[in-house]
């Protein structure tokens, strides 16, 4: 194990991260999927049928989307919404004009018309999928689902099961919230926070798994804005990887999840009948889950322990290129004056001219806006400091990167990430090898902020 000032020693000249997505080899298997934006009613409750969700296939979530390391996803995308959306995979170190940001990698799909998107998968793990146009809107209304890239691994598991969690805001005839979807409060302060909380689209879902056998749990948090914190009846749980990434497995009694993260359990049912997860983030469980073990299922008795994966190496580089990201912003901040447009604003007219709140380096981010342009085959460390009063869910497109992450107590080891939470006042290093050319997002997964600010793209020339 590397402890805290190995990870900040940079010396050595090697650094080991993710496969390249390249050109499409004719011997790689096709996976071909059809995915339909379209309005469709939902049942959260007997009490009401909610007609104003927006989902992919008619289902909440989004169908599963599943492939082996080193195939090729297809899929073939229709949008039958009124709006203009693209589709975004988040986690991919994908192709960049795959990427799915509007006006940065492709022009946003028009009602009615349909668009391919193909890219090969290179690395095993639990991702999502989602539209990428006025996210704050189109996310919460319904637009994702989950992407499983499994290899030799997952073979093992008797039972794979994602568990997509969302954080959806009713109102009492239990439609989607529109009224407060730009509401300025949610915007500048902790985002757009629902008060329905489900998994796979129920609050409290059950799941069969076999006995003696091994269970992966993929845990997704597609909400708006609200940080999970999920717990269980379980003795300690079994973490074993982390935005799609395996990490050297251990155990914790409790885990958050960030909106954009993914974390996957491994649980062994030798002696258990039942195990109840619940969501805890409220008060009481906003939601909970039940996997019942089938006492008469024979399919598997043996015992022995699955092989894990081998971990991504702690990278070792010189001449790392630094850039420096200064957050601020939000209510509460110190945010008095940034650049918008070309023009120099205090926050007062930003916030009620151009519902803008949020900035990096004093500058309001968009799409469009360039963060920097860096040299593929560069080391770069993002020093990020998070100098506003709010948590941020900081996500970057296209790449996996090294963080030493505060969240876990026992965790000295950097580990990698695609979304990683930063605290309030908290100071990071994001480290990644730039080796996949392209104009990659980085922005707050906390969906309200990037709309207003938190946003922008690093080129990688
Ligand atoms: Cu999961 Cu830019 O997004
Ligand atoms: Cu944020």
């Amino acid at each position: 194990m590397l402890s805290r000032r190995d990870f900040l020693n940079f010396s050595a000249a090697t650094i080991a991260l993710t496969s390249l997505p390249n050109q499409i080899q004719s011997n790689q298997l096709i996976r071909n999927y059809k995915l339909t934006a379209g309005i469709t009613p939902h049942l959260f409750d007997k009490k009401g049928v909610s007609d104003n969700l927006w989902l992919y296939n008619k289902q909440t979530p989004g169908p599963i989307i599943e492939a082996k390391e080193n195939d090729v996803i297809r899929v073939e995308f229709v949008n039958n919404l009124y709006e203009a959306t693209t589709i975004h995979w988040h986690g991919i170190k994908n192709i960049n004009k795959m990427d799915g940001v509007p006006y940065l990698t492709q022009d946003p799909i028009q009602p009615g018309e349909s668009f391919l998107y193909e890219f090969p998968v290179k690395n095993a793990g639990t991702f999502w999928y989602h539209a990428h146009v006025e996210t704050w809107k189109q996310i919460s209304k319904g637009l994702y689902g989950p992407l499983v890239v499994k290899n030799q691994v997952d073979d093992q598991f008797d039972n794979d099961i994602v568990i997509l969690a969302d954080d959806w805001r009713l109102n009492k005839k239990y439609q989607i919230d529109e009224k407060s979807f730009e509401s300025l409060h949610d915007w500048s302060h902790a985002g757009r926070i629902g008060n329905w909380v489900t998994i796979n689209g129920k609050k409290f879902p059950k799941y069969s798994i076999n006995k003696n056998g091994h269970t992966r749990l993929r845990f997704i948090n597609a909400s708006n804005a609200r940080i999970l914190s999920f717990g269980s009846s379980l003795d300690g749980m079994k973490i074993i990887s982390i935005d799609g990434m395996s990490v050297e497995p251990f155990i914790e009694d409790k885990f958050n999840l960030g909106p954009g993260q993914r974390i996957d359990l491994l649980i062994k049912t030798y002696d258990l009948s039942t195990i109840d997860f619940f969501e805890v983030s409220g008060k009481k469980p906003l939601s909970a889950f039940k996997l019942n073990v089938d006492q008469t299922s024979k399919k598997n008795i043996r015992k022995e322990d699955i092989n894990l994966q081998s971990f991504k190496k702690i990278p070792h580089y010189k001449n790392p290129n630094i850039l420096k990201i200064h957050m601020q912003g939000g209510a509460m901040g110190n945010l008095a004056k940034a650049y918008f447009e070309g023009t120099e604003k205090n926050f007062r007219s930003l916030a009620m001219e151009d519902k803008k709140f949020w900035a990096f380096n004093k500058l309001v981010g968009k799409y469009e806006h360039e963060l920097a342009k860096v040299k593929k085959g560069q080391v770069i460390i993002l020093e990020i400091w998070n100098d506003s009063r709010w948590s941020h869910s900081m996500h970057l497109h296209g790449n996996h990167f090294y963080v030493q992450s505060k969240e876990f107590e026992n965790l000295e080891t950097p580990i990698l990430r695609d979304t990683y939470v930063m605290q309030p006042g908290e100071k990071s290093k994001f480290i990644y090898l730039a080796d996949n050319p392209g104009k990659w997002l980085f922005h707050c997964h906390m969906l309200e902020h990037a709309a207003s600010g938190m946003i922008g793209y690093i080129e990688v020339l």
